[in-house]
């Protein structure tokens, strides 16, 4: 535990003296929850946003894109659900005046239950080697069983209870597990409420005339509400898809670990438009493709998995989330939901105009169904940065820090490093940058030692280091050292944007799905 905590801080701390996030507002003391994308955030930011863009618009003919205003009209937020249902269940523990999320409290707790379980099958994985046949284990060891029979009957016990509203049976349940706050250990909690997560905000200029708005806690009704604007001026037939990638406001209870759960932060959702009836055909498409669309990032496949939801939300017909392996274990990354016709079919209701679809094929007229695919920027960059961030011992003893990136994601693609500034080196270096600058962003540095810069590239990611010295001059070669494998060769300049562009350009990494 200690470990990963430590792995954790080290994220935290290399996100921040290497310019990919600070803490907003820090110089105030920062503002809980929200952060601020810096120089190389920015850049590593965008470039997970074109290759989800790319992924969904530019190579699905029948997917396109849009971008929403964040205000919409508050009856949105009535027809969704939000206002009514967009709850989460909060517990203050009275001693630590913390506080927590009850379902979260519960959630934890199982979890432990099945760390339990795991360790009893990792013994026995080791106990039997070979001969080990998880399945067979899993079915008749009576601890594994104990640890999973109980976990379900607390779950379920917890749904139940959120389902009725039964919140006094939230609490006895945190009372029963004797769950204590994990930081004070006490055990003294308050009832539980629930509490509306959306942010409101005011629209108008006079106190008497504003109209209550609110900020959007999911980007995904702005593409049902012009779902039929969009359909109709790119003709669009079913099945079809509208694809967005915007800013999502959440006032989050519990706001720790942290991108991992921001109170403003961005989505990449896709709504999957199709006939009814075929939604759990196109559901299960949806989850191969969409962990395909992980699975090329290389980040090992024992980084995912898939969790079915066993109890669904009234308006969803099936449900998962793809898990990653964060520092602090496996946790929602994405999630793929099927969602019937309800939104649109609210939208008909609250604002009595028809959204429906006529199908030519069937000659009729109805409301499609949603399967939608909706994923969290700043959790997908922080499932990149934690895996990717390495302490490596090389051979010779020294010790290097690697943020070994998908090149195609790397901020800076190639650094150009003269060996000296003097003697014509640094012009000459100018000029290779001068170059590539239309095709690649760089970094041109001078100062410090080459291994130096070397270490500080490698620490931001950059795939490529290139190295200006005297034979350059004479030669118009250079030396190309690779991040990964800190291989140097030598290189005709003439063939470094071939060279670059082959291992950084998005096609590797799109070719793949
Ligand atoms: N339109 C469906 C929807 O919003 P969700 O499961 O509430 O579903 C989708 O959110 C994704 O958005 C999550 O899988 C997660 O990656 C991301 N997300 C949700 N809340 C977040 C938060 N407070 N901070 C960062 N990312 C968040």
């Amino acid at each position: 535990m200690a470990k990963q905590e430590d792995a954790f801080k080290k994220v935290v701390s290399h996100a921040k003296e290497y310019g990919f996030i600070f803490q907003s507002s820090e110089i105030y003391d920062g503002l809980s929850a929200v952060y601020d994308y810096g120089q190389n955030g920015a850049e590593l930011k965008n470039n997970i946003k074109q290759y989800w863009w790319k992924a969904m618009v530019q190579l699905n003919e029948n997917i396109v894109g849009i971008d929403s205003a964040i205000l919409m009209h508050p009856t949105i937020w009535k027809a969704s659900g939000h206002v009514d249902a967009f709850n989460d269940p909060l517990i203050d523990n009275k001693d630590s005046k913390k506080r927590f999320r009850a379902d979260v409290l519960i959630e934890d707790y199982c979890a432990k239950l099945e760390d339990k379980a795991q360790k009893e099958i990792e013994k026995a994985s080791k106990r039997f080697g070979e001969s080990f046949d998880l399945a067979t284990f899993e079915t008749t060891n009576t601890r594994v069983i104990d640890y999973r029979e109980r976990q379900k009957a607390i779950l379920s016990r917890m749904a139940k209870s959120l389902d009725n509203n039964d919140l006094a049976d939230v609490k006895a349940l945190i009372e029963e597990l004797e769950i204590a706050d994990p930081d004070s250990g006490s055990k003294n909690w308050t009832d539980v409420r629930q509490f509306n997560l959306m942010f409101g905000t005011k629209l108008g200029a006079s106190a008497e005339n504003a109209t209550d708005l609110y900020l959007r806690p999911e980007t995904a009704q702005g593409i049902f509400v012009n779902y039929l604007n969009v359909q109709k001026t790119s003709r669009q037939k079913l099945p079809f898809g509208i694809a967005q990638i915007g800013k999502a406001f959440r006032n989050e209870i519990v706001a720790r670990q942290f991108i991992f759960r921001m109170r403003e932060f961005e989505q990449m959702e896709m709504q999957f438009f199709v006939q009814p009836h075929t939604e759990l055909d196109h559901f299960e498409a949806w989850k191969k493709k969409r962990l395909n669309w992980h699975l090329a990032l290389g980040l090992g496949q024992e980084s995912y998995k898939f969790h079915d939801h066993e109890k669904l939300a009234h308006y969803a017909n099936a449900a998962t989330d793809i898990e990653f392996k964060f520092p602090f274990g496996f946790k929602e990354l994405e999630g793929i939901h099927s969602r019937t016709n309800f939104d649109l079919a609210a939208h008909e209701k609250f604002s009595g105009k028809k959204l429906q679809y006529f199908d030519p094929e069937k000659n009729e007229n109805y409301v499609p169904y949603v399967v939608e695919t909706s994923i969290g920027l700043d959790r997908l960059f922080l499932a990149l940065f934690s895996k990717c961030l390495k302490d490596e011992v090389l051979e010779d003893g020294s010790e290097r820090t690697v943020l070994s990136l998908p090149p195609a994601l790397s901020p800076i693609k190639a650094a150009i490093l003269p060996l000296m500034k003097k003697d014509g080196l640094g012009e000459y270096a100018e000029s290779i940058y001068n170059d590539l600058k239309f095709d690649f962003n760089l970094n041109y540095e001078e100062k410090d030692s080459i291994g130096k810069r070397y270490r500080r590239n490698d620490a931001l990611g950059t795939p490529y280091c290139i190295t200006v010295d005297h034979d350059s001059l004479t030669d118009h070669t250079v030396t190309l050292r690779d991040r990964d494998t800190m291989v140097q060769e030598r290189v005709k300049v003439a063939d470094l944007r071939r060279i670059i562009d082959e291992k950084t350009n998005f096609r590797t990494l799109l070719s793949q799905l």
